[in-house]
């Protein structure tokens, strides 16, 4: 893999200052009516990073993670609920459609279904020409012509001339793509956010189409924004990775960095699970256990704790661990062993609150010791689980067990090691690493 030029040192084009964008949840109409607040799903919850002209920045992470809402704030598609978003030092976040639109020509979105972004109804020519139309760009329709042309055979469209009057439904996933990124560059501009540019075309395809982009950056002198869920991709194509993971970023680095060395055990999970290029050497592998959890209501300490399988005292456990804990416990018993502990906890529903603090009943006709002892009995049955080095204290009392977990704390992203430029991660497991 040939080695990526040091772009740490570049003028900043985009700066992401810690970014938030929760959406609101509707709730019912009782609680609407009564002005109740519902939460909001914490879509983006404090990023922050800086993207060099002539870099490509990769967002990676796995779906819900936050990569489009991000991507969408920063071409003010929606609105940023904290935080601030700079393009050449200039703040662009919070201002008006009228104040924006000006900027929309220095940047570009590009989707991942190239059929759902070109009308149907246009041919290549009026779709690729749109854009010179909504700015006042082209003089007439000769000068469209030629800039679209233009625009075409920079993407490899060729003969131009057979391509301009094609309808979309004519071309092929590739050529649809090609034809996107000709109507994105037609404009100049300066940024291109490209949100899984390739995840929808034929293995065949996207190494070219990635080629293509690679291309246009160094002729056109474009900047991206490269968001996917794919490590494999982006290693061949991104000069630094940000590797996000419920709305925040866990780590940040060079690509051969991360890919050499990754620090957070999320990292970690994600590049153990890129399938093996050769099917012989192929083992399965998984991500991490469990699944990404809900955004409305993230886990305490660090969000990644419930599926990390370093996780430590002090990473955040809470009520909710010790529900999952005792459920998936019980999935795996037969019946009459079910029936045992089901006689001696009572309801978990009193976990659901998120706290560090959870109080377990006994089932009726139990007692607080026999809650203890099965506490126990499950510890001694997986010893290795991480949930039991977050348990701080408990205690018998008269209906149940109360169970205190070590105080819950944020991992802040923070640098680590000597690479240059600097990799930064959110993992407890660092913090004690000289910056
Ligand atoms: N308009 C919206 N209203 C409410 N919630 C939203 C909205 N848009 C996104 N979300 C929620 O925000 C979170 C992040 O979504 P987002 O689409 O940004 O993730 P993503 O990383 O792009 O995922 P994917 O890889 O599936 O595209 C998810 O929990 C999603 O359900
Ligand atoms: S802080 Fe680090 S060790 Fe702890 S749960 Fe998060 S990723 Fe795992
Ligand atoms: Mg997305």
């Amino acid at each position: 893999m040939p080695t990526k030029p040091d772009l740490s040192h570049a003028p900043v084009l985009l700066e992401v200052a810690d970014v938030k964008v929760h959406f609101p949840l509707r709730g019912n109409f009782l609680q609407r009516m009564l002005g109740h607040d519902t939460g909001s799903v914490k879509a983006v919850d404090g990023v922050s990073f800086q993207l060099h002209r002539g870099e490509v920045l990769g967002l990676v992470g796995e779906s819900g993670s936050g990569k489009t809402t991000l991507s969408r704030a920063v071409l003010s598609l929606v609105n940023v609920t904290d935080g601030s978003i700079s393009l050449d030092g200039e703040k662009i976040s919070g201002l008006s459609e009228r104040h924006f639109r000006p900027l929309r020509k220095r940047m570009q979105l590009i989707f991942q279904d190239p059929h759902a972004s070109l009308n149907p109804a246009m041919t290549i020519l009026d779709a690729v020409g749109h854009p010179l139309r909504i700015h006042g760009i082209a003089r007439d329709d000769r000068q469209v012509k030629k800039l679209v042309g233009e625009a075409l055979e920079r993407v490899g469209l060729v003969p131009v001339d057979r391509f301009l009057r094609k309808y979309p439904s004519d071309l092929s996933g590739g050529q649809k793509q090609r034809a996107v990124l000709a109507r994105a560059i037609i404009l100049g501009p300066e940024l291109v956010i490209a949100d899984e540019p390739v995840s929808m075309l034929d293995m065949s395809v996207r190494a070219k189409v990635l080629q293509l982009m690679d291309g246009l950056k160094s002729d056109l002198g474009l900047t991206y924004l490269y968001v996917t869920h794919d490590l494999a991709t982006a290693r061949y194509f991104c000069d630094r990775i940000a590797i996000m993971y419920l709305g925040r970023i866990v780590e940040i680095g060079s690509a051969a960095d991360v890919y050499a060395h990754p620090r957070h055990p999320y990292t970690k999970a994600l590049l153990e699970a890129i399938p093996e290029p050769d099917p012989r050497h192929h083992v399965p592998r998984d991500l991490p256990r469990g699944e990404v959890p809900d955004a409305a209501v993230p886990p305490l300490g660090c969000s990644f704790h419930p599926r990390c399988p370093r996780a430590f005292a002090a990473c955040g456990w809470e009520s909710r661990d010790l529900r999952a804990l005792l459920e998936d416990r019980w999935a795996k018993l037969g019946p009459a062993e079910f029936a045992r502990e089901r006689a001696i906890i009572g309801s978990l529903d009193g976990l659901d609150v998120p706290s560090s603090e959870a109080f377990l009943p006994c089932a009726p006709g139990s007692n607080a010791a026999g809650v203890a002892a099965l506490l126990e009995e499950h510890r001694q049955a997986s010893p290795d689980e991480p949930f039991w080095r977050g348990i701080a204290a408990t205690e018998e009392r008269p209906g149940g067990v109360d169970i205190r977990f070590h105080a819950a704390t944020d991992p802040r992203l923070h640098p680590v090691g000597d690479d240059d430029p600097r990799v930064e991660v959110a993992c407890h497991l660092y913090e004690t690493e000289p910056g």
